[in-house]
């Protein structure tokens, strides 16, 4: 997940911008194992769905603004999929971004939690490095809080490494990791 300084921070919503729907606490039902799932593009059309679930997938204060969400889902260098259930739900979703240095940048992904485990997220992310090849974009980085295991055990079983330490890269102090991959 990328602090993206451009913007207002993730932690911050605005009396403005707070949701105002109640954040549904995570007691979904768990979908069936052979559920199906769809792999769409994720565009400006689902700013508010995939505002919402970020907010359920980020729960430590960390999601992003609808501000940057909408900047995201409009930005021609933005490339972003999600995963829908039959009844096209939103059950994940990713955005990657073509930076000027010419890298493929995969700034956050997020599964609801009763859809984690089935590879969603590695699908997503697949998805977003194929669409970074096609741009000829051979180098995909991205940012990981340092106590973030299971998405460094995503990221790891994809093939990305760990590069760098980002001391205090995250607002609340925390550290990040900087990992990449060849692409
Ligand atoms: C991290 C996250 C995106 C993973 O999504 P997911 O769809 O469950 O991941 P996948 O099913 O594709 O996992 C693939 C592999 O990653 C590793 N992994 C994923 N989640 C893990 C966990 N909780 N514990 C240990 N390993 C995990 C495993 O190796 C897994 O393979 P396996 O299930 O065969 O063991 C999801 O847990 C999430 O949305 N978390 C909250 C938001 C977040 O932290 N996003 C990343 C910000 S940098």
């Amino acid at each position: 997940m990328a602090v993206l300084k451009k913007f207002r921070p993730r932690w911050w919503l605005s009396s403005r911008q707070a949701p105002t729907h109640t954040i549904q606490p995570n007691i979904a039902l768990v979908p069936p194992v052979n559920a199906r799932y769809d792999l769409r593009p994720l565009t400006v059309a689902q700013l508010d769905e995939c505002w919402h679930l970020d907010q359920r997938c980020f729960v430590d204060g960390e999601a992003y603004s609808r501000d940057t969400f909408e900047y995201l889902l409009t930005a021609p260098e933005s490339i972003s999929y999600r995963v829908v259930m039959q009844n096209s739900a939103m059950a994940g979703f990713v955005i990657g971004l073509m930076e000027p240095d010419h890298t493929g940048h995969i700034t956050t992904v997020g599964i609801a939690p009763e859809h984690r485990r089935r590879r969603l997220a590695s699908c997503l992310i697949k998805r977003v490095e194929d669409a970074f090849r096609r741009r000829d974009v051979r180098l995909a980085r991205l940012e990981v809080r340092s106590t973030n295991i299971s998405a460094q055990k995503l990221y790891m079983s994809l093939g990305y490494s760990v590069t760098q330490r980002l001391p205090k890269y995250y607002s609340n102090g925390g550290d990040g990791l900087l990992m990449v991959k060849a692409i």
